[in-house]
């Protein structure tokens, strides 16, 4: 059973829907750690040495947070760009995430039709995740395909129950190693 550590991020939680019933659905699910960055971190003052820490000590990463525009809320980036140091997670000698999984659990504003060529967005949800996907494959991870949810703003109390439960069942995937793949691990 692999352990799944969800790192979670959103930055105005007290307005939050989806992202509030999603990450409540995985703290209930078993074999999955949530780490909270904006709780932890409001600063932005990410202690290093502690998230690799608890990247080394779990097998799949997933990075949960609201699409904000067709990427990650800030703290995201500034939590990759500083925790996957060289010669940790790439370069000589920069092996602590290899073989480990890379995901995503995504919350968009958009339809799915809008995420295609000719849809507003012109662009599916993989092709802007791009940039993520590369990443994992530099550290040597593989990189599962995405958990997304659509529509959020017009989701109803038994639409987002419904996606709570499918959340489950995708991290449930991720840690009994039953996820489709975007990209094998090597
Ligand atoms: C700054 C900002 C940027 C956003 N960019 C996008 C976007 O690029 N694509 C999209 O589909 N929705 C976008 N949205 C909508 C959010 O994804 C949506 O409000 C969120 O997923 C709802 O989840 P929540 O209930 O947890 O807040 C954006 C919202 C904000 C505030």
């Amino acid at each position: 059973m692999a352990r799944v550590l969800v790192i979670f991020a959103h930055p105005a939680f007290e307005r939050s829907r989806v992202n509030r019933a999603l990450v409540a659905a995985a703290r209930a699910t078993e074999g999955v750690t949530v780490h909270d960055l904006y709780e932890a971190y409001p600063d932005y003052l990410i202690e290093v040495r502690d998230e690799q820490r608890l990247l080394e000590s779990h097998d799949a990463v997933v990075l949960q947070h609201p699409f904000f525009w067709y990427s990650s809320p800030a703290i995201v980036k500034e939590w990759l760009d500083l925790v996957l140091t060289y010669r940790w997670a790439y370069g000589e000698d920069g092996t602590a995430l290899r073989g480990k999984v890379l995901a995503q659990a995504i919350s968009a504003g958009g339809p799915e039709l809008a995420y295609k060529r000719g849809g507003l967005n012109h662009f599916s949800v993989r092709e802007l995740l791009a940039p993520f996907e590369q990443t994992a494959r530099l550290c040597g991870m593989g990189y599962a395909e995405a958990f997304t949810v659509h529509g959020a703003h017009h989701l109803d109390a038994a639409a987002l129950v419904a996606e709570s439960q499918r959340y489950q069942a995708w991290l449930g995937a991720l840690r009994d190693g039953a996820s489709p793949l975007w990209l094998p691990t090597p």
